[in-house]
């Protein structure tokens, strides 16, 4: 019977891949053989002896202390394009919520509402009040053209925008394949020189932690909206916070709230919802699942 310790709460169908028969799964086994986690934190995990992988529900592995688990010879897998079309379809969200001021509208309306405040003088006002520009015609870079980077591109496009795509990993024939969605394949400065709206879809590395820091605002267009649903240390704060004081950065997108950046001037702050969504939970789960039984079973390794 193999031991599986779940640090998150996992859907059911990941834990239905996992035979009550051979895996014992639960929050609480102890000296477990594999652990199914989604964003706790285990950079202060202690390993049991037992431990031989760790699989992750979900793309990013920057809360795996991947380094030690090496060390350690235990297996880390993470499930990438799983949950591509969640994070995608909030990235289109995510669009709008920069150029739309929709978050600060409902705000306002609710706190009429509670002041009992006349309905047709709150539409009123707030038409005037709540004004945000069209994405048609408008030039989006998109930094990261993996399997959430093309799809935000190819949306992006049927909006009427124009789009420039950066990835230092893009082939020739990947590039050729995205041509018809990414109008330009483009350097980093090109794209924060030209672009209106900017997006970042690449893991948090050491090479991109920070990466949009003072000298990448400074080269941007003044009143550049950025949004970023792929990890929070991306981006520098206190740089990004003076951006946005400055109106260098008109609007914040993020999927990655943290005391620092919550209360910026003009940032929108979503308590990470990119991979929430029933089928993106399910589809990371089961794939997840499936990684752990194959490896902990037969010593199959896909995805680590
Ligand atoms: C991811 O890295 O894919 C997400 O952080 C998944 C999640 O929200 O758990």
């Amino acid at each position: 019977m193999y031991r599986i310790k779940t640090l998150n709460k996992i859907s059911p169908a990941g834990l239905s891949v996992l035979d009550q028969n051979r895996f014992a799964v639960s929050g609480d086994v102890e000296n477990e053989d594999g652990i199914l986690v989604r964003s706790a934190d285990m950079h202060d995990y202690v390993f049991p002896d037992a431990l031989r992988a760790v699989a992750r529900a979900g793309a990013g592995t920057n809360n795996i202390p991947i380094d030690r688990c090496s060390e350690a010879g235990i297996v880390v897998f993470n499930t990438p394009g799983a949950n591509a079309n969640a994070v995608k379809e909030l990235a289109v969200c995510a669009l709008l919520l920069a150029s739309r001021k929709i978050t600060q509208g409902v705000e306002w309306v609710k706190a009429q509402a509670a002041a009992g405040e006349d309905v047709e003088k709150v539409v009123e006002k707030g038409k005037s009040q709540f004004v945000g520009p069209e994405l048609n015609g408008k030039v989006l870079g998109v930094i990261g053209l993996g399997a959430i980077g093309v799809q935000v591109a190819n949306i992006a496009t049927k909006l009427g925008m124009t789009v420039y795509g950066y990835d230092p990993f893009l082939s020739v024939d990947g590039a050729l394949a995205l041509s018809r969605m990414v109008h330009r394949a483009m350097d980093l400065e090109t794209i924060y020189k030209n672009c209106d709206y900017i997006t970042v879809h690449v893991p948090q590395t050491a090479e991109t932690k920070g990466m949009l820091n003072e000298d990448a605002f400074h080269m941007m267009k003044g009143g550049v909206r950025i949004l970023n649903l792929a990890r929070g240390g991306l981006v520098n704060d206190d740089d990004m916070l003076a951006a946005l004081d400055s109106g260098k950065v008109a609007c914040y997108v993020t999927d990655f709230p943290n005391a620092k950046i919550m209360g910026g001037r003009n940032v929108v702050a979503i308590p990470h919802l990119g991979a929430s969504t029933p089928e993106s939970e399910e589809n990371c789960a089961v794939m997840a699942a499936q990684q752990l039984r194959d490896y902990l079973e037969n010593g199959n390794i896909v995805n680590s």
